[in-house]
Order: structure tokens, then sequence, then C-alpha cells
């Protein structure tokens, strides 16, 4: 699964693979593919320097990349208390009410909200970039739109590469105006914050829009075949979030929520705005259904919604409160239906990639191996 791109970035295959865990990252640039360390649930960078410190020293050599989250639009010049103090009241006695509903119990005395995502504030993801840039990141990928011209410029002088996440011509035609060197054509069936265009008509559009940028296609991939497909739909890699979710190397702090991902079918997933105040797939449960609710408050913008809702998530996930347990996720979910190494998915994309090419050989009517 050679292309230019992945020839240029010096790895076997041109497979990237983000992922929240350092140790899913490292597996992945060690089995040939490219890892990339999602950053926006760090916001103490302390911590993303500890797990930098640790992925840098297991990635054995391979190259590796970091994920940021810089809106397009900024929320700036107010504190994270200003910025909660936004929060209608409203809004938080529908969190109290459903979680009571549930019998969730609450977090202990002083207890930290590992889901307090902030990363999307502007300056905090400024401070996560001040502590990346001292690792040797090969690849800055930013997802919600282009990275400021500041961020590209550091970027570029570090001869790191720039990727942004697209989920339209649109978008993407701007991220080449704002010198990015890699667009990533997300489309519906990912998992996170997706556009309305699926993979199979996205990547060819952006693919013409951009040209002769590469790019990555994402949304909807599991499988050898679907890289091969996304390859013969001009897209220079693959770019896969959902699959590495039941890997054996990743750590979603809570076997019951493994356990859901494992049965679900690729139908239980919705777009729904309730993680996020942005449209997210993710794992329908009665929480989001609750948020989705016309008798309901509604979701409030981002970031308003992730610091209202980032401790009950927290509550949710820690004492695995089933009906409402729940992740980010693509439609590809209906085929993650056995935990396997990372190892094990490069293999059998490997392998599936080999069978699909050999096919479309027998079907032109060529012979000979992929
Ligand atoms: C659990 C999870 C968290 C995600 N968080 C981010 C993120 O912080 N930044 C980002 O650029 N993309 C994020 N994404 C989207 C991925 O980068 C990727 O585009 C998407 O997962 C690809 O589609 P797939 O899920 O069908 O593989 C996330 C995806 C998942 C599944």
């Amino acid at each position: 699964m050679q292309t230019e791109l992945s020839r240029k970035l010096g790895v076997e295959h041109a497979v990237f693979g983000f992922t929240p865990f350092p140790a899913v990252a490292a597996a992945i640039s060690r089995a040939g593919g490219f890892g990339v360390l999602g950053a926006v649930r760090y916001t103490a960078p302390g911590d993303l320097k500890r797990d930098l410190d640790w992925l840098d020293a297991h990635v054995g050599g391979r190259p590796y990349g970091l994920d940021v989250v810089m809106p397009a639009k900024k929320v700036e010049g107010v504190t994270e208390a200003e910025v909660e103090a936004m929060i209608p009241e409203a809004h938080r006695q529908f969190v109290r009410e459903t979680l009571a509903r549930y019998a969730v119990p609450e977090l202990a005395e002083g207890e930290a909200s590992g889901w307090r995502i902030t990363g999307w504030m502007e300056q905090v993801a400024r401070t996560q970039l001040d502590v990346a840039f001292d690792y040797p990141i090969r690849l800055l990928a930013n997802a919600l739109g282009s990275p400021p011209a500041d961020v590209v410029a550091r970027a570029h002088e570090r001869d790191i590469r720039v990727a942004a996440l697209a989920g339209s011509a649109r978008h993407a035609r701007k991220h080449q105006e704002a010198g990015i060197d890699i667009v990533v054509a997300q489309g519906y069936e990912a998992g996170g914050h997706t556009g309305e265009i699926a993979t199979m008509v996205l990547t060819p559009e952006v693919v013409e829009a951009v040209d002769p940028l590469p790019v990555l296609a994402a949304g909807g991939i599991g499988s050898g075949q679907q890289v091969a497909a996304a390859l013969a739909l001009g897209a220079q890699g693959v770019w896969l979030g959902s699959i590495w979710l039941t890997t054996t190397e990743a750590d979603l702090h809570a076997p019951a929520l493994t356990r859901k991902l494992l049965a679900a079918g690729s139908g239980d997933t919705v777009r729904s705005r309730a993680l996020t105040g942005k449209p997210a797939r993710q794992l329908r449960t009665e929480w989001t259904d609750a948020w989705d609710d016309p008798a309901g408050p509604g979701t409030l913008p981002m970031p308003l919604q992730g610091l209202l809702v980032a401790e009950a998530v927290s509550r949710i996930q820690k004492y695995e409160v089933d009906p409402l347990l729940g992740t980010p996720v693509g439609q590809i979910v209906g085929r993650m239906n056995s935990e396997r190494s990372v190892q094990a998915v490069l293999d059998d994309l490997t392998r599936g990639f080999e069978r699909a090419v050999d096919r479309i050989n027998r079907i032109a009517g060529r012979s000979g191996q992929s």
C-alpha cells in the first residue's frame, strides 16, 4: 500500500491512523503505518509532554504526527470561567435531571473530570503546539478548519507537513489557499466531527479541487478493499480513526464500552451535537437521544456544550452506565467485531488490499500479482 506520499514520508503503508492513545499511535507507526496522536484531550502541557516522551521512545524511530483542534471560528479574549458562565441554568438542570433518572453516581470529592475537553480553545491548542514543536513530529493535522498562518509557518520551518480535515471541496480549497500540504477528505460516515457528504462522493471531488495536493480519504474505511477503493478514487492514502478503538493497545477505561462497540452494527451511530455542540458521529445512546429529543432544551454551541457535559460524560464512563455510555465512532463500527492488535489490523488491511487489486486486475484481463 505504497503511494508517492507514503514514500516521501518514509512509511511502508499509506495508512494514517488517528488515535487519542499514545500506545496505539506507536503501534501504528511500528507496523508500517503513520501514527497520529490526538491532542485535544490534553489540557495540561505536562501530560502531553509525558505522553510525547513515551511515544517518541516507542515508535522505533518511525515517523509520527500530532493532531490538534483549532476551530476556524475562534473563542478569543475570554477565560474558560467566563465561557462557562455563559451556560444557561436550564441546560445545567437538564444534565442533572438526566443523570438522576439513570442514577449516575457522583465523582469522588476533588476528582478531576477526565473528559474536560478545552483543546479546541485556541489558547489551549497553542500551548499543545509549544510542547509538540520540541519533538520530531513529521505531520501536524488540524480538525475544524485551516490552522492559523503563523502555525503553518512554524511547522514548515521545522520541516513538518501540515494536514487539515475537510468535509467539502470548498473547505479543501480554503486549506490549499492557507498553504496546507495534505488534505484529509473526511466523509459523513466517519467517527467524530463530520460534514454531510459521503466519502465515496467527497474523495474524488476533493482530489480534483486541490490537485496537485495529496489527499487522504477518511470515513468508513476499515478493510483493505476500501483502501484500494480510496486509492482508485485518487487518494494518496487513507486516514482511519474508528478501527483502532477496539485494538488491544487502546485503553477506553470502560470494558462495557468496548463490548458495546464490538456488538454495534453500522446503523448504531448518530451524527449528534450532544458531545461538543458541533455535529459529531458517535454511538447512538439514550444520552444522545435525550439531547436530540425536541422536547429537551437542545444543545449549546461549541465550546459551551463540551464544557456543560464534561463532568457528566466522565461520570457515565467511570461508572459504565450502559444505556448512556458512548464514544465518537463511525459507521465502520459494524465491522469492528473482535479485539485485535494494531499489527493484526494492518496485516488484514494489506491482505484485503492485495485481494482487491488482484480482483480488479482479473476484471481488467491482466494477470499477475498486486
Ligand atoms: C474517538 C474519535 C475521536 C476523534 N477525535 C478527533 C480529533 O480530536 N481530531 C481530529 O482531527 N479528528 C478526530 N476524529 C476523526 C478522525 O481523525 C478521523 O477523521 C475519522 O475517525 C475517520 O473516519 P473513521 O472513524 O470512519 O475511520 C476522531 C474520531 C474518533 C473515532
